[in-house]
Order: C-alpha cells, then sequence, then structure tokens
C-alpha cells in the first residue's frame, strides 16, 4: 500500500470539480484517509514546488497556487502514486489522453486543475507539508478484498 498527495488546484475548486476528482479515485478503489480546504500561503507554495524554483514560470505557478482555496488531499492505496498520476493525465492538458482528469476538464498548463505526487519521496515530502499526523485516519475499506 502507498499513500499519496494530491491537491485540486484553484481553479479546479472554481469549477466545482472537487466532487469529481473524489469520485473517479474513490470508484477507481482508492480510499480518501485525509482532506481539508485551505488557502495556500506564499510560504508554503514556495516549498511545495521548491523543485521548480529556478524556473521562468515559478513565480506564475506560486501567484497561481495562491490565488484561491484549494482541496489538499491523502489518498491511500496499491501503486497509486503511479496510477493516480496516469489518471491525472499530462501536465499540458492538450497533450493529456481524455479520459484523464486533465484531458477531460482542462485546456492550459498554467491551469491543469490538479496536483499529485511523483515520486515516493515527493509524496512523503508533500503529505508532511500539508498535513499533521492527527488528520490522517488509518482504516481499511471491507470492501478491499473486491478490488
Ligand atoms: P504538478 O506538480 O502541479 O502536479 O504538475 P506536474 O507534475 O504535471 O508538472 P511539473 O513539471 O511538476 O510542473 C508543476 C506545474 O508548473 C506549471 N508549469 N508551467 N512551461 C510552463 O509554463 C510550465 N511548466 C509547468 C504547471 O501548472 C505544472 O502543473
Ligand atoms: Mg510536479
Amino acid at each position: 500500500m502507498e499513500r499519496t498527495f494530491m491537491m485540486v488546484k484553484p481553479d479546479g475548486v472554481q469549477r466545482n470539480l472537487i466532487g469529481e476528482v473524489i469520485s473517479r479515485f474513490e470508484l477507481k478503489g482508492y480510499t480518501l484517509v485525509g482532506s481539508k480546504v485551505l488557502h495556500i500561503t506564499k510560504e508554503l507554495a514556495e516549498k511545495h514546488y521548491s523543485e521548480h524554483k529556478d524556473r521562468p514560470f515559478f513565480q506564475k505557478l506560486v501567484s497561481f497556487i495562491t490565488s484561491g482555496p484549494v482541496f489538499a488531499m491523502v489518498w491511500e492505496g496499491d501503486e497509486i502514486i503511479a496510477e493516480s498520476r496516469r489518471m491525472i493525465g499530462k501536465t499540458n492538458p492538450k497533450e493529456a489522453d481524455l479520459g484523464t482528469i486533465r484531458g477531460d476538464f482542462g485546456l492550459q498548463t498554467s491551469k491543469n486543475l490538479i496536483h499529485g505526487s511523483d515520486s515516493v519521496e515527493s509524496a512523503k515530502r508533500e503529505i508532511a507539508l500539508f498535513f499533521d499526523d492527527s488528520e490522517i485516519v488509518s482504516y481499511e475499506k471491507d470492501n478491499l478484498k473486491w478490488i
């Protein structure tokens, strides 16, 4: 079992996609173990996207991700880190396959609706950045044997 961090970005929240996103991962067979709505501070945004700090789009990215509330989530499941990235789709929504979240709902790289951790290390780091241990619940669903 793996855990990953995902976040509906400000554009996804404004476009009422929180429910759609939760639904897709629930129906796939994954378990939501933590979630909250929050308005990210500039400091948290810069830490979260620190790997991109020298890229030309960094300031625009920080300003976008702090422009409105986000919906932060911790999900759990079998190989969820790679599989959730597949369900999210490519960074540029115009290149993302239909059937993925970005492919179905997005048009621009700068407004690509959702973030997902890209490795075990980044998942661990991002979960710790956004959540206290006390905000994450460990439980096993009874339907796990059917998935
Ligand atoms: P994310 O971290 O948000 O889940 O997105 P990602 O892994 O698919 O893409 P990443 O390379 O980590 O880039 C982070 C976010 O920066 C914006 N971006 N803009 N050339 C550009 O203008 C450019 N490249 C990336 C995107 O919003 C991307 O989600
Ligand atoms: Mg990324």
